[in-house]
This record gives C-alpha cells, sequence and structure tokens, in this order.
C-alpha cells in the first residue's frame, strides 16, 4: 500500500513555485498577488484562507485577506468584487465558499472577472475546462489530478466512482478523469445521494474519490483489493482528548479501507495540502497571462 503524500507531494509543488518566482523578481518583473475574500467567522474556512495566505507568504507571492462581516449585504460583496477586478495589483482572486445564506453565490461568482478566477468557479472558466481549453482548473480536483499523475497511479481505462456531484468538487473531478489527459482516460460514474447500490458500484471500481463530506463513510467492506482511494473529505469531529477539542476525519474509514487499497490519501495531509498548492499554481499562471 502507498500513501499518497500530498504534505511532501504540495511542498514539492511549493518549491518548484517559489522557484519561478525567484526568477520572476531577478528578472525585475511583477510578483503574483493573490487576494483572499472571507464573509463571516466559520472556524474552518478562516482556517483554510489563513493557510492559503500563509501559503503565498512561502513562495514569496503578495496576498492580501479581505474579511468581511456576516453582515456584509450582497451589494457590498459585489462593489468589493468590482474593486479587485478593476485592481491591477492583483493578479487572481478567490471568494471563500460558503457564503452567508443572504448572498446569492452564483451571483458572486459570475461578477468576478474570469481572468483573475483562480478558483476556476466562474461559468466560463467551468465551460473552458469542460471543452478543455486553458483555464484555471478548480484547485481541488485539479490537486487530485496532480497527486494521481506524480504517483503514476494508473487511470486509463479504469473504473472510476466519484462519490458526490458538488460543482466544486465530485463534478469537476468526473469531467477532468474522463478527459483525454495525464490521470485521465478513465470511465467515470458519478454516485450521489439518489444513487441505488452504491456497494455494487465501489467494489467494482479501481478508484474511488470521495466527496460528500459525512466522515468515515467508506468502509473496507465496500472496496476492491488493489483499489486507489482519494478521500476528499475533511469533518471536525468532537474529541475531548484532543488540546483544540476535535478531530479530524475524511469520508473514508481509513483502517478499514487502507489495508485493501494499493494507493490512498491520508486525512489530514492528503488532499487539502494538493489544493492549495494547486491555488498558488493558478496564480502563477493568473499572473504570467496578465504580464
Ligand atoms: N470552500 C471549500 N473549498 C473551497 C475552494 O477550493 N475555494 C473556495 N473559494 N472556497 C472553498
Amino acid at each position: 500500500m502507498t500513501i499518497l503524500d500530498g504534505k511532501k507531494t504540495s511542498a514539492d509543488i511549493k518549491a518548484e513555485i517559489a522557484e519561478k518566482v525567484k526568477e520572476l523578481k531577478a528578472q525585475g518583473k511583477k510578483t503574483p498577488h493573490l487576494a483572499a475574500v472571507i464573509v463571516g467567522n466559520d472556524g474552518a474556512s478562516k482556517t483554510y484562507v489563513g493557510a492559503k495566505v500563509k501559503a503565498c507568504e512561502l513562495v514569496g507571492f503578495d496576498s492580501t485577506l479581505i474579511e468581511l462581516p456576516t453582515e456584509t449585504t450582497e451589494a457590498e460583496l459585489l462593489a468589493k468584487i468590482e474593486e479587485l477586478n478593476n485592481n491591477d495589483a492583483i493578479d487572481g482572486y478567490i471568494v471563500q465558499l460558503p457564503l452567508p445564506k443572504h448572498i446569492d453565490e452564483h451571483k458572486v461568482l459570475l461578477a468576478v472577472d474570469a481572468t483573475k478566477d483562480v478558483d476556476g468557479f466562474h461559468p466560463t472558466n467551468v465551460g473552458r475546462m469542460a471543452l478543455e481549453l486553458p483555464t484555471f482548473l478548480p484547485a481541488t480536483p485539479y490537486g487530485v489530478m496532480e497527486l494521481l499523475e506524480r504517483y503514476k497511479v494508473p487511470t486509463s481505462g479504469k473504473n472510476v466512482v466519484v462519490i458526490g456531484r458538488s460543482h466544486i468538487v465530485g463534478r469537476p473531478m468526473s469531467i477532468l478523469m474522463s478527459q483525454k489527459r495525464a490521470a485521465g482516460d478513465a470511465t467515470v460514474t458519478v454516485a450521489h445521494s439518489r444513487t441505488a447500490n452504491l456497494k455494487e458500484l465501489t467494489l467494482k471500481a479501481d478508484i474511488i474519490v470521495v466527496a460528500l463530506g459525512v466522515a468515515e463513510f467508506l468502509t473496507g467492506d465496500m472496496v476492491k483489493e488493489g483499489v486507489t482511494i482519494i478521500d476528499v473529505g475533511i469533518t471536525r469531529l468532537d474529541d475531548p482528548s484532543k488540546k483544540n477539542g476535535f478531530r479530524l476525519a475524511g469520508d473514508v474509514h481509513f483502517e478499514s479501507v487502507a489495508p485493501k487499497a494499493a494507493f490512498i490519501t491520508p486525512v489530514p495531509g492528503g488532499v487539502g495540502p494538493m489544493t492549495i498548492a494547486m491555488l498558488l499554481k493558478n496564480t502563477l499562471l493568473a499572473g504570467e497571462n496578465r504580464a
């Protein structure tokens, strides 16, 4: 069994990016600049955004964190987005999701300048991805593809089951893995909450991507020997024995699944760090595109 080490792989990618930034600086060129907007006080979201900003510092990017209160109106957020669109110093930016319920997420994502949309969430960029045109790939699926590619996990002709059809993970994951590309050429099934006989599907799968948000959902009895497991889930479970009062659980019951797996991502230290590395890669590309 091989652990797909996202922490190490993301560190490798960040080192590659830091090297590029050094070259840019030596040539007197502009340093890539990422901005992140967060609305409200969700603890997990704040942690993720904090990690993204910290990663920028690590590779030598400029970064701007914009923290807005929960009561921010949709109009105020749209005005902030317009400001970021028009700010030449900013190469790319993200609006951390989820947004408070009174804000229309679709309206917000549509307002982001597609050339600065380093999350790859704008409908234009989703369309470009589906058409295999150059674009910003959404960071989490992009990170999974990169991990599969760097570990040379065979995907061509393999049966892949993606559990979850979210716009930011499951759906793009299924599109990318079915495409003719590195870590692609697979036969993909998208399973979700209405899927009948999920276990029948997962038992036949060569690769399972679990992006459901239900802690320890996939158990050992649901997978075949030699399966590759990609665990995108990350849930905080109360655990009074821990210093911060919680532990992180993936969507995979690691203890029962890992012994049957050929390759498996851990949680934490699997897909999560890859997401951040690919966001940086997209920001580097945004800077290059604008130069
Ligand atoms: N919320 C969960 N994942 C993501 C992500 O990749 N980008 C943004 N903006 N919000 C998220």
